[in-house]
């Protein structure tokens, strides 16, 4: 009995202790599955998938995310496993942004940008659990103060995680702020449909829907601020095409930040829901489908996965995972032309990302 969550005599979700980080703070890791057996494993550390185990064609659970034996590996790592990233994912350029008249400075944490809202982020905070009151879902939510990582206004973030029976991982975002805002939330889960444990991804298939990208300005990755067409370079994958297969071409943006690490325009502006993304390994035969009411999607083929050891003592090192991470275009709070990550105060951010598994 101590390993659940009770409410009430119901019996809700399988709760366990993940670990205890140095600072003496113990996490944990909750368990969702569906009727079909596919399982979830989350943890309270950054709203984290600490693992996803999907059947393969022969019916054995793989586990298909990467991720960390130990919630510390978690704060000592800066590669995002399976996290959620706020209070903005993605770079700003320079770390700075104007809201009302008054600039807002970031912490500079990548070249001399912002990424994923710097050293502080989300990922590294023990959430709380809003409600767990099935064996299939969990809401995870965050109170992000004024001033906190540099953004204006108290802000409520909350994050839920849910398997259906169509095994999919739905993951539904919202905030609430009491102060003009930016909130561009995302997850930065590492796919390899061939098991996390198998390597790199650079065989497995992928297709993207989206017809256009916003190349980098640089080696830095701020977008010029241009949307351009996919047809006729590597970025093209509205055919699925595997992920090595171009991935080392004598292509600028590819040189820029050594391989896929772009943002795909799936449309304007967010809202309705539309497919992003379909992947598949040949070895397992287990498919993604993955949708989202994002307008935008950072294609990372993980490049700068650095050596490490993961769950189960698996050594990861760079292209073991591929993200497909739903959000704003990158630095839109400066850009005009991209939809604005703006919150206004009193108003409600809303978004959901699907992750469909197939076989
Ligand atoms: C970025 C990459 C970065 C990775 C891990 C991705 O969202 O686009 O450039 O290396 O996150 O920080």
């Amino acid at each position: 009995m101590d390993d659940r969550m009770w409410k009430g005599a119901i019996i809700i979700m399988k709760k366990e202790v993940f670990g205890t980080l140095k600072d003496g703070t113990s996490i944990s890791l909750y368990t969702l599955r569906n009727a079909r057996g596919m399982e979830a494993k989350v943890t309270d550390l950054g709203a984290t998938l600490v693992s996803l185990f999907v059947p393969d064609r022969d019916g054995v659970m793989r586990d298909v995310v990467l991720g960390y034996e130990t919630p510390q590996d978690y704060v000592d790592n800066t590669c995002y496993f399976g996290t959620v990233i706020g209070r903005s994912g993605n770079r700003i350029d320079k770390g700075r942004f104007e809201i009302n008249g008054k600039t807002y400075q970031l912490a500079i944490n990548d070249n001399e940008n912002n990424l994923h809202s710097g050293p502080d982020g989300y990922d590294k905070r023990k959430w709380e659990v809003a409600s767990a009151d099935c064996d299939s879902c969990i809401e995870f939510c965050l109170n992000s103060p004024d001033g906190d990582q540099g953004f204006p206004g108290n802000c409520r973030i909350t994050v839920s995680y849910t398997l259906t029976e169509e095994n999919e991982l739905v993951l539904h975002y919202g905030a609430d702020c009491d102060a003009d805002t930016v909130v561009n939330l995302t997850n930065h889960t590492y796919f390899n449909l061939g098991g996390h444990d198998s390597g790199k991804v650079l065989d497995q298939k992928l297709m993207l829907t989206a017809k256009y990208y916003t190349p980098a300005r640089d080696h830095q990755a701020i977008p010029t601020g241009e949307i351009v067409p996919v047809a006729g370079t590597p970025m093209d994958f509205t055919t699925a095409k595997p992920i090595g297969q171009d991935i080392e071409a004598d292509f600028e943006q590819l040189k820029f930040v050594g391989g896929y690490d772009h943002n795909f325009a799936i449309s304007e502006k967010p809202g309705e829901m539309k497919k992003m993304a379909e992947a598949y390994c040949d070895k397992t035969g287990i498919g993604l489908e993955a949708y989202t009411t994002c307008c935008g999607m950072q294609f990372y083929a993980g490049n700068f996965i650095t050596e490490s050891k993961g769950k189960g003592g698996v050594s990861y090192g760079p292209r073991h995972g591929f993200c497909l991470e739903s959000q704003f275009y990158p630095n839109a709070i400066n850009q005009e032309g991209f939809a604005s990550p703006l919150l206004a105060a009193g108003e409600h951010y809303d978004s959901t990302t699907v992750y469909k598994f197939t076989v």
